[in-house]
């Protein structure tokens, strides 16, 4: 089977080196990002995730993955994936244009095609658009051929960063969303071809092109109000004498109809889906006219937990004017370079705005925070030098280089103060008689 994959950012890419892997298919990634195509033709990814590298490197050498900017390549695939970038506009609506040129491109390429075909939109669409406004595109600029031999399919991703090869490779569920049965029958043939016969029993889920594109929405939302959900709790239990967040999250979570992930405090949710897909669902609630409460709720219930975070530790300093406060962790969680939407940018400026000097640290996303952050920062070159002297601490993400450090590495270089736990990483016990308050986010005891 011969594929195409338009957009090759973390999505686009992660799908096509995954399909790729199995002999049966050949793969045509496009992008029209030229210096993209030629770091992806030297087969290193752009994309840092965890597995990439390695499998790209295997694909390339068994010559099943190509990468060009040339859509005409794509005039022999049997199935065209989409999987442009919809990043939030200023108004938190979705922003279409590069996923409706890529379509257009797409729709010139498949004109001149003589075979039936999918075309398969992977981006996160608002529901309703790849019915109503990609189709159309499509229709339109392949001279009605997307009707006759091309069927539109709405196949949304469900892959989390760190583990988004394994989410491709093992997935929960497929959702397929068709209008027609040649879509069916295709996506059936291609994924029943890469998974095996009945798809290894991974649920199969083939419903309208509606309803997919909404699950992926619901998805986000769910696992974004869950997080909110328990930062909520762990609030609650910072109010109460020998409270911990994390044993309420176990006792609820062995309740089957609660399940027991996405119960994890912290420091609120970030990343490039949550707050963009939010938002993108607030935008189309407002379009139609909907009042949806626990939406927005869930939004400000984040905003909230990031300052909470501020507000903890200077209940416990004081004025905060003046101090040196270090933050340790600037990715929106452990084990990625991505920093969109990451907690730190919140965190560090309601520090600023209380005259703090912060000086922060990362182990992998020092360079991208400098450039986009827009407040007065030290950026350390180690985990020493941003402790060092330090009022406060606070530590925002589980890197497994925050996870080693210990009591007395922080009471050698700190210069006394408050240490903030926002993952809950370290042990209390070993913090007693330190020189400084060791504070777990969630946890009175
Ligand atoms: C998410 C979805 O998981 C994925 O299915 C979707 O396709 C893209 O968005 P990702 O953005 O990689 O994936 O991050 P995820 O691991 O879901 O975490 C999101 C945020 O929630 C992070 O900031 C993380 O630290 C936070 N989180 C997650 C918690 O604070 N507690 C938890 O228990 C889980």
């Amino acid at each position: 089977m011969k594929i195409g994959v338009v957009g090759l950012g973390y999505v686009g890419l992660v799908t096509a080196v995954c399909l790729a892997s199995h002999s049966s298919f050949d793969v045509i990634g496009v992008d029209v990002d030229s210096r993209r195509v030629s770091i992806l033709q030297s087969a290193t990814s752009p994309v840092k995730e965890t597995g990439l590298d390695k499998l790209l490197a295997k694909v390339r050498l068994a010559q099943r993955f190509s990468a060009t900017s040339d859509f005409g390549d794509l005039i022999t695939c049997d199935v065209i994936f989409l999987t442009v970038g919809t990043p939030s506009g200023n108004d938190g609506s979705v922003d279409l244009n590069d996923l409706s040129e890529a379509a257009r491109n797409v729709g010139s390429v498949i004109a001149n095609q003589s075979k039936e075909n999918a075309i398969v939109i992977k981006s996160t669409v608002p529901p309703g658009t790849t019915r109503n406004i990609i189709r159309t595109i499509i229709k339109q600029a392949s001279n009605k051929k997307m009707e006759e031999e091309s069927s539109i399919v709405s196949n949304p991703e469900f892959l989390a960063e760190g583990s988004a090869m394994k989410n491709f490779l093992e997935p929960d569920r497929i959702v397929i969303g068709v209008q027609d049965e040649r879509g069916a029958r295709l996506m059936r043939n291609l994924y029943s071809e890469f998974y095996g016969r009945d798809f290894q029993k991974i649920p199969y889920i083939e419903t309208s092109i509606e309803n997919a594109e909404l699950i992926k929405y619901a998805s986000n939302y769910f696992l974004s109000l869950k997080v909110s959900f328990i930062n909520e709790i762990s609030r609650i239990c910072e109010t109460l004498e020998h409270s911990s967040v994390d044993a309420i999250a176990s006792g609820i979570g062995f309740d089957p109809r609660i399940g027991s992930q996405f119960l994890k405090a912290g420091p609120g949710w970030g990343g490039s889906c949550f707050r963009k897909d939010i938002l993108g669902l607030i935008n189309y609630a407002k379009n139609h006219n909907l009042d949806l409460p626990v939406l927005l709720g869930n939004l400000s219930t984040n905003d909230i937990q990031r300052r909470h975070v501020v507000e903890i530790l200077s209940n416990r300093v004081g004025d905060l004017g003046g101090k040196k406060i270090g933050v340790l962790g600037l990715t929106f969680k452990a084990n990625t370079d991505d920093i969109r939407d990451s907690q730190a940018f919140a965190i560090v400026s309601e520090l600023r705005k209380r005259n703090v000097r912060v000086c922060v640290y990362d182990p992998v996303a020092m360079g991208k925070f400098r450039e986009e952050c827009n407040e007065e920062i030290e950026c350390a070159k180690d985990i020493e030098e941003c402790v060092s002297g330090a009022d406060g601490v606070i530590v925002l993400t589980d890197w497994k280089e925050f996870k080693k450090l210990d009591s007395n590495f922080f009471s050698a270089h700190m210069k006394g103060g408050t240490l903030i736990d926002t993952r809950r990483m370290y042990n209390k016990d070993d913090f007693k008689g330190a020189g400084f308050a060791y504070i777990a986010l969630g946890v009175n005891d």
